[in-house]
């Protein structure tokens, strides 16, 4: 195999930075193709905790090249920060392991004062999102006016086109934000510096990955957020605002292989989500609180704790079908085996009607789950491949649902806390 994608299969936070790490270290190239800084990959190594939010999770593998693709917002504060913390903790991180494409759309100041002006605004619709400025950023992508990572090595270039894109936000800062903002001149100075530190890893990463020198290269394409975050396919309008799901990477990255081999779902055994929007399966109580605490659920990004449920069988059937995953890791198991009872949904009650798979025409507030009973299951995970009875049948029940195998099994933060059931690369 040669092209592998992971994608969260859930509203993230599923454990891909993990399996991206472990995968990656086979791999000649790790790509990121959408979303931005909003995204917190969590690596465990030893003693050290390493959260990558731009970086891709290859970067721990010095023969690794990881590439920051164009569909991907880049904002160029937080990556020096990020930068600095990732190598401060020991990671060789230089122009020829890391590649930020010319092509990023920028995010400045002025899209992350929109972002929380209109998070704070009585009239907005509150979607709970990190505030690092990504819908406003995609907006302006969208409306032709972007920033592009290029773009800030030309101080005059970049004048022109921050007075454009300052034009219309600074009558919503004045008149219904009410916020202060940097000055024109400040602002251009202050991209232009940052600019002027990532130039070394600014590259045509399309024609880098396209180049026939890299047409057998091992590549994995790392997925931020998940498909029921998607700005198409998740829950709208409480999703992040670009598309998640495998589609993606041909448009934020470029692929070489005619299709992505493999593209495997990371799915947490249970379901988290942070933010606002429906969430059928939610527990509001103490098994919810339990699993909320021993999974130590707080978001990578913003710190907020994270909402908890079972898992839902017909939103990942839905998810499966919209990014065309084709095989599951399921991740912190360890984490249910410190609960008492373990339930599946399985269905749908939706309007009086049974339904077996999530699918864009229900409201999911109104749809109440149906749930299987499942013998809770207590493994300790010492011996590779020697799994209890009632681990089995969790996982049968899944496969069986969805029709797609479970390659990988999770059962713990750090690296060696895995097991494969299928060979990837
Ligand atoms: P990502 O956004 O999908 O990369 O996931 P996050 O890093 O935001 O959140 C996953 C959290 O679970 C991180 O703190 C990981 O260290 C941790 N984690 C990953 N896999 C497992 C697992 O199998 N068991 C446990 N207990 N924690 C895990
Ligand atoms: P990773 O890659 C979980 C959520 C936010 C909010 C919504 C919109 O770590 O899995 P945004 O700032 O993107 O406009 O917020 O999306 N969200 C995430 N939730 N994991 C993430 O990334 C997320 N990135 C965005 O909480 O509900
Ligand atoms: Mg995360």
């Amino acid at each position: 195999m040669k092209t592998m994608a992971i994608i969260g299969s859930q509203w993230g936070d599923e454990g891909k930075g993990k399996i991206t790490d472990l995968l990656g270290q086979k791999c000649d190239i790790v790509v990121r193709f959408q979303g931005g800084n909003n995204a917190g990959h969590t690596i465990i190594v030893g003693d050290k905790k390493i959260v990558l939010h731009l970086i891709p999770s290859g970067i721990l593998h010095p023969h690794t090249v990881s590439v920051i693709g164009h569909g991907v917002v880049f904002d160029p504060l937080s990556f020096k920060s990020e930068f600095e913390e990732v190598r401060q903790s020991g990671v060789e991180i230089n122009p020829n392991n890391l590649k930020i494409s010319i092509n990023c759309p920028v995010i400045t100041s002025y899209h992350k004062l929109l972002d929380s002006g209109r998070e704070g605004h009585a009239d907005s619709t509150k979607i709970g999102t990190t505030g690092k400025g990504i819908g406003p950023s995609y907006e302006d992508k969208i409306g032709r006016r972007a920033i592009k990572t290029h773009d800030l090595l030309d101080k005059n270039l970049l004048k022109e086109k921050l007075t454009s894109i300052l034009l219309e936000k600074e009558v919503l800062f004045k008149n219904l934000y009410h916020v202060e903002y940097p000055s024109l001149e400040d602002e251009t100075e202050r991209l232009f510096e940052l600019g002027q530190f990532i130039a070394p890893y600014l590259t045509d990463t399309f024609s880098f990955l396209q180049d026939p020198s890299r047409r057998d290269k091992k590549v994995l394409y790392e997925g931020a957020q998940g498909v029921l975050l998607d700005i198409d396919y998740g829950t709208y309008p409480f999703v992040t605002s670009s598309n998640t799901s495998v589609a993606s990477i041909y448009s934020g990255a470029g692929i070489q292989q005619h299709f992505v081999e493999e593209v495997l779902g990371i799915t947490k055994a249970y379901t988290t989500r942070v933010g606002e929007g429906p969430f059928p399966t939610e527990l509001h109580d103490d098994v919810g609180e339990k699993i909320q605490k021993v999974g130590h659920e707080f978001g990578a990004t913003t710190g907020r704790k994270r909402r908890c449920g079972w898992l839902d069988l017909p939103l990942l059937k839905y998810s499966i079908e919209s990014s065309k995953l084709t095989s599951l890791a399921l991740t912190k198991l360890d984490v249910l085996t410190e609960v008492d009872e373990l339930k599946i949904c399985t269905s749908y009650n939706y309007k009086g009607e049974v339904i077996k798979s999530a699918h864009p025409g229900i409201n999911l507030y109104q749809a109440e789950p149906v749930y299987e009973n499942m013998e809770p299951f207590k493994d300790k995970f010492e011996n590779a491949g020697d799994l209890s009875p009632q681990l089995k049948a969790f996982i049968k029940t899944i496969e069986t649902f969805v029709e797609i195998p479970v390659g990988i099994l999770a059962y713990g933060p750090e690296r060696n806390q895995i097991q494969f059931l299928k060979d990837y690369f």
